[in-house]
């Protein structure tokens, strides 16, 4: 378990498969990510079960406040010894926690846990332009763009360009 000021990181458990399967049903949530198609709730736990367990490459933990409530996914995904970078994602599923810090705190957990523990160089997630609040997010705790893709996000019959940030370790903030 890896704890912040405000969450903890934790290995996601099959009980924590009726909230998943909530928020990736919510188009609230999924509004600025590819979402899945609807997906059962047996197949969602049944999924957890068989996940192979958490490795240097693939590593998706639940984020927790500190009083036990589980609000969100964070991810590092496609880490390479090789070149040291990895490729983030997060959401907080839990609508009524947005706005709170929550994001920015794990955000920082995660990427410190990322630079010391898993001694990456580099940290590497792509955004929705239009995703305000997440882009503010990551440039709070140090991200820079470092390009644009542009419409490579189709949502509610338009085209939105993707922006790719980058942080190198040294520059979380
Ligand atoms: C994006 C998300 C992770 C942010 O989580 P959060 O816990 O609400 O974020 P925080 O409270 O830590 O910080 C939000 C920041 O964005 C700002 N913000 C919120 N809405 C905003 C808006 N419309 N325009 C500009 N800034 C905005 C807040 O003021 C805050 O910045 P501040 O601390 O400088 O005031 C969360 O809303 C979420 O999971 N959304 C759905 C999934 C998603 O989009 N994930 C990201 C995919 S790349």
């Amino acid at each position: 378990m890896v704890i912040g000021e405000r969450v903890r990181l934790r290995a996601i458990e099959p009980s924590d498969g009726e909230a998943l399967w909530r928020w990736h049903g919510d188009p609230e949530v999924m509004r600025w990510m590819n979402a899945p198609y609807p997906p059962s709730l047996a197949r969602t736990v049944k999924q957890i079960e068989e996940r192979a367990p958490d490795t240097y490459g693939d590593l998706q933990l639940m984020i927790d406040t500190l009083n036990g409530r589980a609000i969100g996914i964070v991810a590092l995904r496609e880490a390479e010894p090789e070149t040291g970078d990895a490729t983030l994602d997060i959401y907080l599923g839990e609508k009524d926690t947005w706005g709170q810090g929550y994001a920015t705190d794990a955000m920082r957990v995660i990427c410190r846990y990322g630079f010391d523990t898993m001694r990456l160089h580099r940290i590497s997630l792509t955004v929705v332009a239009d995703n305000t609040s997440a882009r503010r997010v990551y440039e709070k705790v140090g991200f820079v763009e470092e390009g644009r893709r542009r419409e490579a996000f189709r949502r509610d019959g338009k085209w939105h360009d993707k922006i790719m940030m980058g942080l190198l370790e040294g520059e979380l903030r």
